[in-house]
């Protein structure tokens, strides 16, 4: 079901942020993030939803997972942004 922005807005504030803030913001934010890609904003965190969504539920230790190093995200983050994703935001 598609949302309204300020919904998603808010979602990504209450949920979403600090898990990016917690587990990818050190890579991909700055002047040089990874994969040109930043995360630190609900705008770059909705476009690429799809892609964060497929790199997170990859097997431990599989090539590509993100976070690269240390643990797969947990079940509870991992179940906030699949909700993050089906809200279809835009
Ligand atoms: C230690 C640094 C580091 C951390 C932390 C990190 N990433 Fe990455 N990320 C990379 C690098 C390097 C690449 C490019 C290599 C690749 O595609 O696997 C990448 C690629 C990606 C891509 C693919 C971009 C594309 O253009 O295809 C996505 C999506 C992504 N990361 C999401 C995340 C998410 C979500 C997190 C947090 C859960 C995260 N990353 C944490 C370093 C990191």
């Amino acid at each position: 079901m598609e949302n309204a922005e300020e919904d998603c807005a808010q979602f990504y504030d209450n949920n979403i942020a600090s898990i990016m803030e917690q587990s990818c913001v050190s890579c991909h934010s700055g002047q040089a993030p990874s994969a040109n890609l930043k995360l630190d904003s609900y705008s770059y965190v909705r476009n690429t939803i799809e892609s964060i969504i497929d790199r997170v539920n990859r097997e431990e230790g599989s090539s590509g997972i993100m976070p690269p190093f240390g643990a797969k995200l947990e079940l509870e983050y991992l179940d906030l942004l699949q909700e993050f994703y089906s809200m279809e935001c835009e």
